[in-house]
């Protein structure tokens, strides 16, 4: 029997589990700071010193977080399946670091500068990339300052082609960990639903786009998740 084509789109809820803060789940402050203050190139052009200090603490932090459970059940997914896709919303490398390959970033990721001239992503993580000094690139002629490689509110999320076409022709589409606030990707259970895909949510409580799912398990990530990774690779033994 061919395998199913399994699509997975992650949110902050499953690296809540890591210890990493979600966005909406302590009132709507990210690192005691409300999210439209640190994340929108607004921010990034009136208070540049304040938006890099956030970033680069949230970068440090990188470092003392460890994937969960639910990582691994999907890696495991992976391992063991040939047509998984994995898209995340999070800008932490805790999917790669559970050994999850090709994850697509549709918000940027932490570990990434980009060059505000050449607008060249480059994996900056030394040491001395982590200070609150700027950081300069090293793709220009005159080093330019580097800026988070993270997409911001108003700005658009990236693979956005990529993800439409593997959504379109799925088989499962899975939500984890996401709270249904913020589009596209809260919309793309309903691209899901319409290509024909059984969708499946699990979230730590009902998200606002609950209904949209075919199947819904409520509870933390990381002890659902290889449950329902379990099921999925029992079924198609
Ligand atoms: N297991 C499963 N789900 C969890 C867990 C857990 N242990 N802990 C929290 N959750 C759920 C919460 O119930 C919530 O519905 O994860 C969801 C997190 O929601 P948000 O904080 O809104 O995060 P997310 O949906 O990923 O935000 C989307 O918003 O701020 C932007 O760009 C940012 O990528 C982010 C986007």
């Amino acid at each position: 029997m061919n395998q199913p084509r399994i699509v997975v789109l992650t949110g902050a809820g499953i690296s809540a589990e890591s210890g990493v803060r979600t966005f909406r789940d302590n009132g709507g402050l990210w690192e005691e700071h409300r999210v439209e203050d640190v994340a929108t190139p607004q921010a990034w052009a009136t208070n540049p010193e304040m938006v890099w200090r956030f970033y680069q603490a949230r970068r440090r932090q990188l470092q003392e977080v460890e994937p969960n459970d639910a990582h691994h059940a999907l890696t495991h997914l992976q391992n063991n399946l040939e047509q998984v896709t994995l898209i995340t919303q999070n800008v932490d490398d805790l999917h790669e670091r559970s050994g999850s390959s090709e994850v697509v970033h549709m918000h940027g990721e932490l570990k990434t500068l980009r060059c505000e001239m050449s607008l060249r992503s480059e994996v900056r993580m030394e040491p001395s990339d982590l200070t609150d000094d700027v950081a300069l690139c090293s793709c220009c002629a005159q080093p330019s300052a580097m800026r988070p490689d993270i997409v911001w509110f108003g700005e658009m999320p990236m693979h956005m082609l990529e993800i439409m076409n593997a959504i379109d022709t799925c088989d499962v589409f899975i939500v984890v960990g996401s709270s249904g606030h913020v589009y596209p990707a809260a919309g793309l259970v309903d691209q899901a639903n319409n290509a024909g895909a059984h969708t499946i949510l699990v979230n730590l409580e009902a998200p606002i786009n609950a209904a949209a799912f075919d199947e819904v398990h409520l509870g933390p990530a990381g002890e659902l998740l290889p449950k329902l990774v379990s099921t999925l690779l029992n079924d198609n033994d």
